[in-house]
């Protein structure tokens, strides 16, 4: 049987940064609320030529270089995105895989929000696992600032640009394999986290949805305590299924949405302070791309090894959420 290994991971960020004192000339905020209620002190922000596929190209090009696979080998690339670079078609997974030059290979386009990441991993576990595909790329990838509207201070706050990417890779030793991902949605709560037009399910007409501008919606304090409750329960469940302590993750990465969900999920399991990833000060919620980007971050710093557990959770409009445990299996 083939198991399929986490082999390399990759991100880019784009050069502006937007601080909070920035936002705050935009909108009504403080520096100092924005720390306390979030942890975020600033966030990227694409250029306007700068699309997603842009930003999940380059990091895609380091996980490819870092897994040692060539990119003739890789036979399938799966994008997870809220912001792609069209509207339904053609999804930015082609785009990638056409700007890399990766040939007519398999390519499309999860809806997973701020869980797209950990969606990725179970989907390419399971391409791999059945023996239908061997190599697969996987790439975060959000310009947020396209789909924000800049005078909702309750959102605009949260939210970057960037991009994470990894190679899924089949392997026949048992030890290098993703241990177990769950996934998990609740369209009770759509109402929550969403970008209420542009689509068919909108009942505006086509100069409404120009006005409204397609942005996305989201209530904040709502989805914030859905949001602890869920990842508490989802990443006791994942530990206790597969008999892991929590001592035993190396590195516990997050979604970065907010410190405070984050610290709140951290001790309920009790993890020390050098367990826990954060990235949310300097980038912000980059939703899909959180999760790549920050363990780029640890990899980056040199603290990623061979073999170390990783223990990742996500939470997302939809409402989605997931978790995973990943040892780091590179060649
Ligand atoms: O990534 C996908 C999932 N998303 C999330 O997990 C997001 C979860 N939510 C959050 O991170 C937090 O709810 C926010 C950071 C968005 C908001 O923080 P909060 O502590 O939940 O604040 P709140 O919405 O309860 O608002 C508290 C007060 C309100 O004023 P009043 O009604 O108490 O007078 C808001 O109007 O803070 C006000 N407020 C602000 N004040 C200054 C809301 N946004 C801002 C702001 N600056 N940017």
């Amino acid at each position: 049987m083939a198991y399929a290994a986490f082999r390399s991971i990759g991100s880019y960020v784009p050069s502006k940064i937007l601080t909070n004192d920035e936002l705050s000339k935009m909108v009504d905020t403080t520096d100092e609320w924005i720390t306390k209620r979030t942890g975020i002190k600033e966030r990227r922000i694409a250029a306007k030529d700068e699309h997603t596929s842009d930003l999940g190209v380059e990091a895609a090009k380091k996980a490819i270089q870092r897994s040692g696979v060539d990119a003739s080998e890789i036979d399938m690339i799966i994008c997870a995105t809220i912001s792609p670079d069209y509207f339904c078609m053609p999804s930015t997974a082609t785009v990638i895989a056409t700007k890399l030059g990766l040939g007519k290979i398999t390519a499309f386009d999860i809806s997973a929000a701020c869980t797209g990441f950990v969606y990725l991993i179970s989907i390419a576990k399971a391409f791999i696992e059945s023996g239908m595909k061997k190599n697969i790329l996987i790439v975060g990838a959000e310009k947020i600032s396209a789909i924000m509207d800049y005078t909702d201070r309750g959102t605009c706050i949260l939210f970057g640009d960037g991009a994470g990417a990894a190679m899924i890779c089949a392997t026949q030793i048992k030890q290098e394999a993703i241990i177990d991902v769950h996934t998990a949605s609740d369209g009770n709560y759509a109402d929550l986290l969403m970008t209420p037009n542009g689509g068919t399910g909108s009942v505006h007409d086509a100069l409404e949805q120009e006005a409204a501008g397609c942005f996305m919606q989201m209530k904040g304090n709502e989805t914030f305590k859905v949001a602890v409750r869920t990842l508490t329960k989802d990443v006791i469940d994942i530990l206790e299924k597969n008999s892991i302590d929590s001592s035993a993750i190396k590195h516990f990465i997050p979604h970065q949405a907010n410190y405070r969900i984050i610290k709140a999920v951290g001790d309920a399991l009790k993890l020390k302070e050098e367990q826990v990833v954060l990235t949310v000060e300097k980038y912000g919620n980059t939703s899909g791309a959180s999760i790549p980007m920050a363990m780029d971050d640890v990899y980056e710093q040199g603290k990623l090894k061979k073999g170390d557990l990783m223990l990742l959770d996500a939470f997302g409009g939809g409402l989605t959420w997931g978790s995973a445990l990943v040892p780091f299996s590179p060649k």
